[in-house]
């Protein structure tokens, strides 16, 4: 990932409403409480890295977005609209607004069908296409995430690569023309130059498609190459949130760099332990002349 990092965007209008706003949101698993009052925004065209120990509530909060797991207390918003915390209770057209790439785009697919039935049914679906127009918007979403669709469309998943697959999971979430797409460690099973190549496509369509990102991950390096905002969590809670460049300084300062190999998962203890192993205690200039 070193060899990629998203220019910054320009700061988000004052006023402008969010396409995602989760407001105090509380959840549970049965009765055993597992998120407590996560509020952030993610604006149109923007990504919002989600990082956090394992266990700190990511993939719930993911799942409280989706309507999987209706939260106990809390509003999701949807464009400045209240949105029905359980998913059964959205509209198609909420539903399609809302889709999400998987971790494992292996077990994300189904084996029988191929790829091109795979990318058909959300199409046919959300936007209740048949015969040449399906298959032409096939092509095209296939296109959108560069593979060609006379080599792959009758292809099963089986005989894709990992980094393959990945893209076909992108394509059945950009079927259904959302704004907005939750990718939960969408590039933490593949290698470093496969998983490049899936975050400069999800750039790109980004900026083609004014796409709105939330995206989990442990690595500090794809929260540099991606992300707008950060949203640190811990043990159900925000504990941090706030623009990437409050969290990375400027970009390519040693101290990043110091940081990116350093730590390979994400803890939120990481600056404190990183700081007492180096014997500093603050983060000034002082303290980056020291690590030099
Ligand atoms: N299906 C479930 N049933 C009961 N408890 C669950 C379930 N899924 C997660 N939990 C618990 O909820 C808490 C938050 O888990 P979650 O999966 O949201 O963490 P995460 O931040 O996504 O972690 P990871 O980085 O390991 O994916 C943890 O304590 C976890 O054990
Ligand atoms: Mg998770």
């Amino acid at each position: 990932m070193r060899s990629f990092e998203r220019p910054q965007k320009p700061k988000v209008d004052a006023g402008a409403t969010p396409v995602i706003s989760l407001r105090n949101i509380d959840a549970a698993y049965g009765t055993t409480p597992v998120l407590f009052d996560v509020s952030f925004d993610i604006h149109a065209g923007r990504t919002v890295a989600v990082v956090g120990e394992s266990g700190s509530g990511k993939s719930t909060t993911a799942r409280c977005i989706t309507g999987l797991l209706p939260p106990t207390d809390g509003e999701i918003l949807l464009d400045g609209e209240s949105l029905p915390l359980d998913y059964r209770k959205r509209s198609k057209d909420q539903l399609r607004q809302v889709q999400m790439i998987y971790q494992m785009a292996d077990t994300a697919l189904n084996p029988r069908i191929t790829v091109g039935q795979i990318i058909s049914r959300p199409v046919r679906f959300y936007r209740g296409l048949t015969g040449k127009a399906l298959r032409k918007r096939v092509d095209d979403l296939m296109h959108q995430i560069e593979l060609d669709p006379d080599v792959y469309y009758n292809r099963l998943p089986g005989e894709l690569s990992g980094g393959q697959k990945q893209r076909i999971g992108i394509a059945r979430a950009l079927a259904a023309e959302p704004k907005f797409i939750i990718c939960d460690e969408v590039t933490s099973a593949l290698d470093q130059l496969v998983a490049e190549g899936i975050l400069r496509l999800l750039a790109k369509l980004q900026d083609e498609l004014d796409l709105s990102y939330m995206f989990i991950t442990h690595d500090l390096a794809t929260v540099r190459a991606i992300a707008d905002e950060v949203v640190v969590m811990k043990e159900g809670k925000v504990v941090e949130q706030g623009g990437k460049q409050e969290m990375f300084k400027p970009p390519h300062h040693p101290y990043t760099d110091l940081l990116l190999s350093s730590v390979p998962e994400m803890d939120p203890d990481w600056l404190t332990n990183l700081l007492e192993e180096r014997g500093v205690d603050n983060i000034g200039d002082a303290a980056l002349d020291k690590m030099a």
